[in-house]
């Protein structure tokens, strides 16, 4: 088997990538509006009652109607998991692995029209959209990988006369939840990592991104996938999810979204149901509040540029994106002036135009809850550039910039969400890294500094999950750099990383006597 390589990503400013691309957004536009049942044991189901996916920059736009689950329809799914799991558990780790491997060449394939779809679901601008959909093959390569490798278990020492063995074998049935902000990627991530150990899937996508779910769970039957393995239940989180966490043959979670609705989903599976004879597992990651520091001794255009970059791409909707800038004080108005002066080139619109920069964000809520944010930097710090929004069409937010934020403010504390990003003086390297350090979240950090005493310092100190020198704090790669956080960011799960497969399984020792 060939070595796992991250997928490269596509070069727009070739003249047949832009074709290339236009092809997906017209195979989408050819599907916009249709409905989009349930899937339970490969059934399709349809509902009354429907989601209602929109096109964020143009809410006029429907993406498609896709029926919901209700209490009744995820005990249907529940049944439907159970049983695949008695079949799915005991087939070839090999023959899971291909079912991955299959669906990352379905979906390298049709990689333009997935990416174009995010485009129009999810509001990303094409080398977003092209990124996720990347980042979603990767996963399906290095998972895939993984599980060959650790489908023997690991070497125990046996004594003279008898055999010891140490292997994983997988838990059971799994709720898979998801966010909109990778909703491809993340989605389909968590959803294989479950699915290649073993474990059979419940997928309950996010509520404004199910469309592109349904698409992924397509593509794993053509692959292959057995029915029931994975059954797809988008519904209301508080509904179907809260069920399905209570739910007593749910034998673990895997969640991805905010801290709100982690801490509410690990406290609810703590509690032990009727009838469950296992204590829940539950994987967890949340959001970030997530920090640049800047150095006295660095290069100041790369650090307004890594700024302006982790601020902005995907209108800050990045769990990783930069929200504060902590720069030493030698430097400030320096790296300060810059990053407005980049900002204000930035163009924002709908990203079905390669040109723009920045798209809208995900939905009025986030859109009121982030010009609410705005209101409150007017009151906490000096605004820089930016601070309106444009809800006519889609739910535009300008880049916005708020500068010498006391590191207490709120809007250097809480999670915002959106292309915002906070600027705070530190009087040297130390207290920069206090101040990035004081918040209760610990995803991801970058420091630009040119001083090895600095960096290694920083790598000490500096307490999140993901580290980054020299670079903006957005962009891991599957594979190259492990992702999850520390604290209120989650249960550092390292997503793409060597030990992510091994929280979907439970180690068994066997010891014979010869
Ligand atoms: P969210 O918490 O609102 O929703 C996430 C998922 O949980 C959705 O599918 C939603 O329907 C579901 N949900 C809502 N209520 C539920 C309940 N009571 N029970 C079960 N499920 C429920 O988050 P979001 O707005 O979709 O995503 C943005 C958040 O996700 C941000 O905070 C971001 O930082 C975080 N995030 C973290 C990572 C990471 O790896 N750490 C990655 C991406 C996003
Ligand atoms: N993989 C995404 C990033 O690092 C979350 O930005």
């Amino acid at each position: 088997m060939i070595a796992y390589r991250h997928e490269p990503f596509t070069d727009f400013t070739k003249e047949e990538n832009k074709l290339a691309f236009e092809k997906g957004l017209q195979i989408v536009n050819d599907y916009l509006g249709q409905d989009y049942p349930l899937i339970i044991n490969g059934e399709r189901i349809t509902t009354e009652d429907k989601i209602v996916s929109i096109n964020p920059a143009n809410k006029d736009e429907v993406i498609g109607y896709v029926s919901k689950a209700n209490k009744e329809l995820a005990e249907l799914a529940m049944n439907s998991s159970l049983r695949a799991f008695e079949t799915w558990r005991k087939t070839k780790p090999e023959t899971r692995a291909d079912v991955l491997f299959k669906a990352a060449a379905i979906i390298r394939r049709r990689k333009h029209e997935f990416s174009a779809l995010l485009v129009k679901e999810a509001g990303k601008p094409w080398n977003e959209a092209d990124a996720d959909t990347a980042e979603a093959i990767d996963f399906m390569e290095y998972y895939g990988r993984q599980m060959l490798e650790i489908k023997d278990g690991k070497r125990v020492e046996s004594r003279p006369g008898e055999f010891n063995r140490y292997h994983y074998i997988p838990l059971g049935v799994s709720v898979v939840i998801s966010p909109w902000n990778f909703a491809l990627a993340i989605m389909a991530g968590t959803t294989v990592a479950s699915m290649v150990t073993g474990n059979t899937v419940l997928l309950k996508p996010a509520s404004t991104t199910p469309v592109i779910a349904a698409k992924f769970v397509e593509v794993l039957e053509e692959a292959g996938m057995p029915r029931g393995v994975v059954n797809y239940i988008p519904g209301s989180g508080s509904e179907v999810g809260d069920y399905l966490v209570d739910h007593p043959k749910t034998r673990f979670i895997s969640f991805t979204g905010s801290r709100e609705v982690g801490i509410r989903i690990y406290e609810r599976a703590s509690k032990v149901n009727a009838g469950q004879i296992w204590l829940k597992r539950v994987i967890a990651e949340m959001g970030g509040k997530d920090t640049i520091v800047i150095d006295k001794e660095a290069d100041l255009e790369l650090a307004a540029q890594s700024i302006v970059k982790s601020a902005f791409g995907f209108s800050g909707q990045k769990c990783s994106a930069c929200s504060r800038a902590v720069v030493v004080e030698d430097v400030y108005d320096q790296v300060l002036a810059r990053a407005v002066e980049i900002t204000k080139e930035l163009t924002v619109g709908n990203p079905i135009n390669l040109n723009h920069f920045m798209g809208p964000v995900n939905d009025q809520n986030a859109y009121n809850k982030i010009l609410n944010y705005i209101e409150i930097g007017k009151q906490e710090g000096k605004l820089m550039v930016g601070g309106h929004g444009d809800d006519s069409q889609g739910f535009f937010i300008e880049p916005t910039i708020f500068a010498d934020l006391d590191p207490e403010a709120r809007i250097m504390k809480e999670e915002i969400f959106g292309p915002v990003v906070a600027f705070a003086k530190a009087k040297d390297f130390k207290e920069a890294i206090e101040i990035a350090n004081n918040t209760e979240y610990g995803l991801t950090g970058a420091v630009i500094s040119k001083n090895r005493e600095h960096i290694d310092y920083a790598r000490e100190e500096f307490h999140v999950g993901n580290l980054y020198f020299n670079r903006g704090c957005t962009g891991a790669i599957v594979g190259y750099q492990p992702f999850g956080g520390f604290n209120m960011s989650g249960t550092d799960s390292k997503a793409g990383g060597p030990d992510y497969l091994l929280l979907h399984m439970q180690a068994k020792t066997t010891s014979e006597m010869l």
